[in-house]
C-alpha cells in the first residue's frame, strides 16, 4: 500500500508548519533534536551491551537533570524486561534492568569554581545545579527505581577519592557504560583518572562534550581526553558518534 503523504523532498523541510510543529519554541524543537540524538544513541549503546553479555553497572558524571540518566534506566529495563531468553548471558535483577547499579557522580551544585572558564561565562560556579533531593525527585517522576541508585555528591577532585575506588573494588564494581557529562577540563580530568579502573574490555565510554571549543584537540575535554589517553594501559575503539558534540568509545 502506497503512502500518499511520502513524496517528494522524502523529508520534512525545515520551514514547513510540521517540522515547526515539532516543539513550540525554538529550544524545546531543538531540545527535542538533540534529546532524540542521545536517545538513540544509549538505545545503540544498551542493544550492544545486551547483545554482547556485558554485565556491570552505569556511572555517569554530571547528572544534572536526570535526563541522560533516565535514558539509561528506562532502556536498561526496556531490555530486561522485554527480552526474555534471548537476553541470554544477562539475569534481570529484581528491581529491574540489568545494570548492578546505577551511580550518580555530581557536586550536586552546580559547576566547581576553577580559573580557566573565562571563554565560557556561563560555566560560573552553582549554574547547572539540580541538588540532590530534586534529582531523586525527577528520577521517581520519570518512573524510575532508585533502589540501585547510588548517589556520589561532591566535587570531582574531592569526592573521586581512593577509599571510595577500594571500597567498590572490594564489591567487584565493573562498568559496563560510562558516561562523561561535566563539560570542562578539569572535570573531566579528575573523572578519567579516577575511573580508568572500573573499566573492562567491552565497557562504552560515552564523552558528551567531546567536540566543544570547535573540536580542538588541545582544549577542553578533548584536551583531558587526549592527555588521558596516553597514559591509560586501555585501548579506546571508535564507537559512535552522537549529534554535532558526543563521541563514543569502546574499552579494549
Ligand atoms: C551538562 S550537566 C549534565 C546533564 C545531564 N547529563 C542531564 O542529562 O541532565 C553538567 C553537570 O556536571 C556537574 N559537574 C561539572 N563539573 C563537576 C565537578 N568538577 N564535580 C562535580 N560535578 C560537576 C554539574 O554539577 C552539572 O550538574
Amino acid at each position: 500500500m502506497t503512502d500518499k503523504n511520502f513524496k517528494e523532498p522524502y523529508f520534512i523541510p525545515a520551514n514547513s508548519s510540521e517540522f515547526l510543529a515539532n516543539g513550540e519554541t525554538w529550544i524545546e524543537n531543538n531540545q527535542r533534536f538533540r534529546q532524540s540524538e542521545r536517545f538513540r544513541f544509549f538505545r545503540c549503546a544498551m542493544d550492544y551491551i545486551v547483545e554482547n553479555y556485558l554485565p556491570g553497572s552505569y556511572f555517569e558524571f554530571g547528572v544534572h537533570r536526570a535526563r541522560t540518566f533516565t535514558m539509561v534506566m528506562g532502556l536498561d529495563d526496556f531490555y530486561a524486561s522485554n527480552m526474555g531468553e534471548t537476553a541470554g548471558g544477562l539475569t534481570p535483577k529484581p528491581g529491574g534492568g540489568f545494570m548492578d547499579k546505577y551511580f550518580a557522580f555530581d557536586s550536586f551544585e552546580g559547576w566547581p569554581q576553577i580559573s580557566d572558564v573565562t571563554s565560557h561565562p556561563h560555566y560560573s560556579p552553582g549554574g547547572a545545579k539540580t541538588d540532590s533531593d530534586e534529582f531523586i525527585e525527577l528520577l521517581t517522576a520519570y518512573g524510575q527505581s532508585t533502589e540501585r541508585v547510588e548517589l556520589i555528591e561532591g566535587f570531582y577532585d574531592r569526592s573521586l577519592t581512593e577509599s571510595l575506588a577500594n571500597k567498590y573494588v572490594q564489591e567487584k564494581v565493573k562498568a559496563s557504560l560510562i558516561t562523561v557529562d561535566c563539560n570542562l577540563y578539569e572535570s573531566y580530568k579528575s573523572v578519567f583518572a579516577w575511573v580508568d579502573q572500573f573499566m573492562q574490555p567491552g565497557t562504552v565510554l560515552y564523552l558528551d562534550d567531546y567536540n566543544t571549543f570547535r573540536a580542538q584537540p588541545n582544549q577542553g575535554p578533548k584536551r583531558a581526553w587526549n592527555e588521558y589517553k596516553e597514559i591509560s594501559d586501555w585501548k579506546f575503539e571508535p564507537f559512535l558518534p552522537v549529534g554535532h558534540w558526543g563521541f563514543s568509545f569502546i574499552v579494549c
